[in-house]
Order: structure tokens, then C-alpha cells, then sequence
């Protein structure tokens, strides 16, 4: 053993510099090829009760596994199921699947179980935001935000700030800025001269209607319906802001320098309306903060002076906490959300005209004649109820992860093919990621019954039902987990409502939504899915392209 030792040390010292490398470089990845099929292996044991997809790495996130080609095992894009999201966990009849792969660093879960997405997300002492990951990383281009904050101190500073800015007097402004946008909508596309009242691309028309809502509710800004594109170096913020929000996920993915300097004209438009809009959002909070400052504490400011916008309450709550963050990030990707939903709803009462009539009922039982305003929003339960059953089926944020940081029990369950319901238990270990598929668990039949796949708004407003489905020990609490649950549930969920309200009772109150089809021969069904299928999955679910006809009551 000896002389093997020192033959081995002679050749070693034999080797050219090049050499040495190539092999100290064999020995690293066989090491870590080891170590990763030993880890692989110990994965496959741990789950080998609970049905599981193992992969080469881990492709159920958003994008990629639209986007991937499917090779089994590979990257097995057919077994996540996106466009049925529920398919995955019939096929095996379980509401837990396990994704052990090979590269990843992480063990992985899927659960579509409202019940353990309560647990995961209220126990914080067992699970956290895992903001390591690309969909958070991703959001910090604009700086950390309240989204890609850490549990904990860091998010508490966070929240401590903005939760203020969500407060009864902004939401007043979310409400009254939708309804002046609405107007200015019907005013341009629907009754333009010439027009049949049909808009076009439903998509572009909803982008320019919350930016409308976002410029005036967040920033205190008026913006054009029409925005006309300048060749100027120094972009004005409404050009910027659309810019920024057409090409959101390059915004987020490349880096401006590389935008810059391909030799694309679109490309460096695109990075010049990311610097113009990092300019105008400092211009702004530094004037707010220079007006503010000004007579902070006076009678003049007090706290029942906090400004209408997002913008001036924020900065006014900073004043007040004297805290540093910056809302901008997370709130250019949030007003895309309510817009995709704004589209979800369309979709929904364009296709089921029976709800816009039921809608239409409500809005005129609350005020005969004119329109609904903010103080009426308690007395508009169904037009809130068709928002969230277009957003329970078709979630637009799609899932929502969560880390382990140590060893925990989950409950999960199982049914036969009589769909008699079995109750077990997996240990999750400490490290492993639990994605909340949250588009599955929102169509999970054992939460929302058989019919869960028509759209039924009226099963939102029944007191009882979360009590009937086992949600008694958490005080009657929805399983409704679009909007997430727990301490990092969402906090513009307030924002979204009202400003969905207010279009939807603002719309249903004076026209019917008609489909347009692409030609005679088209059928319901087939409109159905070209509308609500033709979607793409980006950092959230984005609408395809389709048309609507507005008719005047
Ligand atoms: C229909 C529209 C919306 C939906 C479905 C939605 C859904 C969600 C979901 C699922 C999360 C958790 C995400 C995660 O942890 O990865 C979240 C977080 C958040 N949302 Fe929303 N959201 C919507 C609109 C908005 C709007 C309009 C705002 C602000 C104006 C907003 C502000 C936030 C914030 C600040 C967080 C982070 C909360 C925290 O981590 O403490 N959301 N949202």
C-alpha cells in the first residue's frame, strides 16, 4: 500500500501543469457526480410511498415547462399538466406528488391541497419564502422589494411601510381612478366615430386601461389614452411606464447593458425606457419627499392628510417610520397582474352573459340610476364573487413556493377510484422546496366540489362553505389561495379587489360583453377555447389575443 502510495506520488509529480488540472477537474466531477447520485438515490427512497416524477432538474417552474420540449425523465413536460393542472393529481390520486431530480440542490413537492397550503404558509417557523430563487432574484432589478424580502426583520420593515400606503383613502383613489379610466376607455375604443363597439385586442386595450389606473391611483399621474411613441432620448413617463410593461420580461431578465448595446433599435428603446422610468419614478419621490418634508407633523400633513396615490402615501409613511424601501419593482409587475385578471373577467362574462345579467341586478338594485361608487363596494358581493372565480379558474400568479427549514409532518391525502378519501402523513425534510400549485388547488374537487370547473361565482358568497369543506379551525377561513395565505398572502389583494370591482360593476351597469367570433362558423366551445386557453406563461399567466363587441344596454 505503501509503494502504491509513492509510485502514485511519483507519477503526480510527473504531470505537466495541464494535466494536473484536466485531472484534478475529473476528480471534482466525479466526486460530485457521486454525491449527487448517492443524494439522488436517498431522494428516490425517502418518497418511494407517495407517487412521484423524477427528473434529470427541476422544470415545473413557470416558463419552462411551457416552453421545454417533453423528453422523459429529461425534463417530462407532459407530466406537469399545465393546461389542466388538476390532470397530475387524478392520474395518481393523490394531492401530494413528489419531484425528486437529479441536479437539483433542492427535493421538491407539489401540493394542490388547500389544506396544507394554510399550513405551509402560516407556519413560518417551519417554512419560509425561499427568495434565493430566480422568479424573486429576478424582481430586484429595481432593488429588493416587498415581494423578494426576507422572512423576518427585513420583510417586517418592509410591510411596516407599505402596508400603510394600502389604506381606505388610496383604495377610495383605486375605485374612482377605474372608473375615470373606464370612462375614458368607453370614450376612445368603444363609442369612437365609426366604431361598432368592438375592441380589438382586448390585451393592449386592458394594458392601456391600468396603466391609466396605475399613473393616477400610484402616482398621482393623468396619463394619455393614446401614447404616442417619441424618438426623444429623454422618454416621458407614460411612454416609458408602457414600454417597460410590454416588455416586462426582458425588463426582468436582461440586463440593460446587453439591451443596450445589441444592434436592435426595439431592444435599445426597450433599455431606454427602463433608464427613463428609474429617472422620472426618482424625480417624483424626490419632489413628493421635498413637498412632504416640508410640513411634516403640521396640521397641514397629519395622518388624515395622506396623499390619494401609492407614490405620495408611501413616501408619506416613510416620513412617518423614517424607513428605507422602494415599492417600484413589485408594483410594475402587480399592476400587470389586475390587468391579466381585468381580461379573466372579460373572458368570463363575455362567454356566460347570464352572470352579466345577474351582475347588472346588483349594481342597479345599489343605485337606480348612475353608477355605483366606493361606498357601495360592501353591497356588490356577486360583482367581487365573478373576480374571484375568474381568478379561482384561471389563476394568474400559477404557484407559489415555500422552503422547509427542518424536518416537518404534512398531511396529504389519497382516494380510490370511488374517490373515498384516505388521510396520511410524509415527513418533509429540512431544505426541501413545497411548490403550492395553486392553479390545481384551486380546481381541487374534494375543496370545490364536481362542478368545479363551471364558472359559478355564487359559490363565493356562501358564509358556510369553508366551514362545510374543514375549514373550522382556522376561523372559517377561505382556502382560496389565489391571493396566497398566511403573513405573506398579498398585500395589494385590497387594491385588486376594489379596483376589479369597480370595473366590473362600472362595465355590467350600462353594456353586455359579446364575444367576437373569428368567423360564423366558429362554436361557443371553440370560442371558449381559443379565449381562455391561448395563454402564455411568463413570470405570471398572460393572456392570448382576442376581441370583444360592447353593446349599450
Ligand atoms: C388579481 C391580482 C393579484 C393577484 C392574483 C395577486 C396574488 C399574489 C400572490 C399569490 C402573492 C404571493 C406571491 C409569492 O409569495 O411569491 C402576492 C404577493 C404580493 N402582492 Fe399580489 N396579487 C394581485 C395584485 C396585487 C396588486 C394590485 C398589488 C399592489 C398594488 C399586490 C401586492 C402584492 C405584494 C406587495 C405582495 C408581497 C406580499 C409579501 O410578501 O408580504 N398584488 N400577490
Amino acid at each position: 500500500m505503501a509503494e502504491l502510495g509513492k509510485r502514485l506520488t511519483i507519477k503526480l509529480g510527473e504531470l505537466s501543469g495541464t494535466e494536473a488540472f484536466i485531472w484534478a477537474l475529473v476528480a471534482f466531477l466525479g466526486y460530485r457526480w457521486v454525491h449527487m447520485s448517492a443524494r439522488y438515490v436517498a431522494r428516490l427512497r425517502h418518497v418511494r410511498d407517495i407517487p412521484s416524477t423524477p427528473t434529470l432538474f427541476f422544470g415545473f417552474e413557470k416558463g419552462p415547462r411551457t416552453g421545454l420540449p417533453h423528453i422523459p425523465w429529461v425534463c417530462p413536460v407532459n407530466a406537469y399538466t399545465p393546461r389542466q393542472p388538476w390532470l397530475k393529481y387524478e392520474r395518481v390520486r393523490s394531492d401530494l406528488i413528489a419531484l425528486p431530480s437529479l441536479l437539483s440542490a433542492h427535493m421538491a413537492y407539489l401540493t394542490a391541497s388547500p389544506r396544507l397550503a394554510h399550513i405551509v404558509s402560516q407556519n413560518l417557523d417551519a417554512f419560509r419564502k425561499p427568495t434565493y430563487l430566480g422568479r424573486y432574484t429576478a424582481m430586484n432589478v429595481f432593488g429588493k422589494n416587498l415581494l423578494s424580502a426576507e422572512d423576518g426583520d427585513e420583510h417586517r420593515r418592509h410591510a411596516t411601510v407599505i402596508k400603510r400606503c394600502f389604506n381606505e383613502c388610496s383604495m377610495e383613489n383605486v375605485w374612482d381612478a377605474m372608473r375615470r379610466s373606464l370612462a375614458t376607455m368607453l370614450t376612445e375604443e368603444v363609442e369612437g366615430l365609426g366604431n361598432d363597439g368592438s375592441v380589438e385586442d382586448v390585451r393592449e386595450t386592458m394594458i392601456r386601461l391600468t396603466l391609466l389606473v396605475i399613473g393616477s391611483a400610484g402616482f398621482g399621474v393623468d396619463f394619455p389614452w393614446t401614447i404616442n411613441e417619441t424618438t426623444d432620448e429623454d422618454m416621458p413617463f407614460a411612454e416609458a411606464l408602457h414600454m417597460v410593461e410590454k416588455s416586462v420580461m426582458l425588463q426582468l431578465l436582461v440586463p440593460s447593458w446587453i439591451m443596450q448595446n445589441i444592434p436592435s433599435a426595439k431592444l435599445n428603446r426597450y433599455a431606454l425606457a427602463r433608464k427613463c422610468f428609474h429617472a422620472h419614478l426618482y424625480t417624483m419621490y424626490n419632489a413628493k419627499r421635498a413637498e412632504l418634508s416640508a410640513d411634516f407633523h403640521t396640521e397641514k400633513n397629519s395622518r388624515r392628510d395622506i396623499p390619494g396615490d401609492l407614490m405620495g402615501s408611501l413616501v408619506h409613511s416613510q416620513l412617518s417610520v423614517e424607513e428605507e424601501t422602494r415599492l417600484e419593482g413589485g408594483d410594475r409587475r402587480l399592476a400587470g397582474l389586475t390587468e391579466s385578471e381585468i381580461i379573466g373577467n372579460m373572458c368570463y362574462l363575455a362567454l356566460y352573459p347570464e352572470w352579466q345579467e345577474e351582475v347588472h341586478r346588483e349594481v342597479k338594485a345599489v343605485c337606480k340610476s348612475g353608477m355605483p361608487g366606493y361606498g357601495d363596494l360592501q353591497r356588490l358581493p356577486l360583482c367581487l364573487a365573478v373576480c374571484l372565480e375568474a381568478l379561482r379558474l384561471r389563476d394568474v400568479v400559477v404557484s407559489n413556493f415555500k422552503e422547509a427549514t427542518r424536518d416537518i409532518i404534512a398531511p396529504y391525502s389519497t382516494w380510490d377510484e370511488h374517490g373515498i378519501i384516505s388521510h396520511h402523513e410524509h415527513v418533509i425534510k429540512q431544505g426541501s422546496i413545497v411548490v403550492i400549485d395553486q392553479t390545481a388547488a384551486q380546481l381541487n374537487p374534494f375543496t370545490w366540489g364536481s362542478d368545479r370547473l363551471n364558472f359559478n361565482p355564487r359559490r363565493h358568497l356562501a358564509a358556510s362553505y369553508s366551514r362545510a369543506i374543514g375549514f373550522e379551525g382556522s376561523g372559517g377561513r377561505s382556502p382560496f389561495v389565489g391571493f396566497a395565505l398566511g403573513p405573506r398572502q398579498c398585500m395589494g389583494k385590497r387594491f385588486a379587489e376594489v379596483e376589479m370591482t369597480s370595473f366590473i360593476s362600472g362595465v355590467c351597469s350600462e353594456y353586455i360583453i359579446e364575444p367576437v367570433g373569428l368567423n360564423a362558423d366558429e362554436s361557443w366551445e371553440e370560442m371558449r377555447t381559443r379565449m381562455l386557453d391561448d395563454t402564455k406563461e411568463h413570470l405570471t399567466l398572460q393572456p392570448g389575443r382576442f376581441a370583444v363587441r360592447f353593446v349599450r344596454r
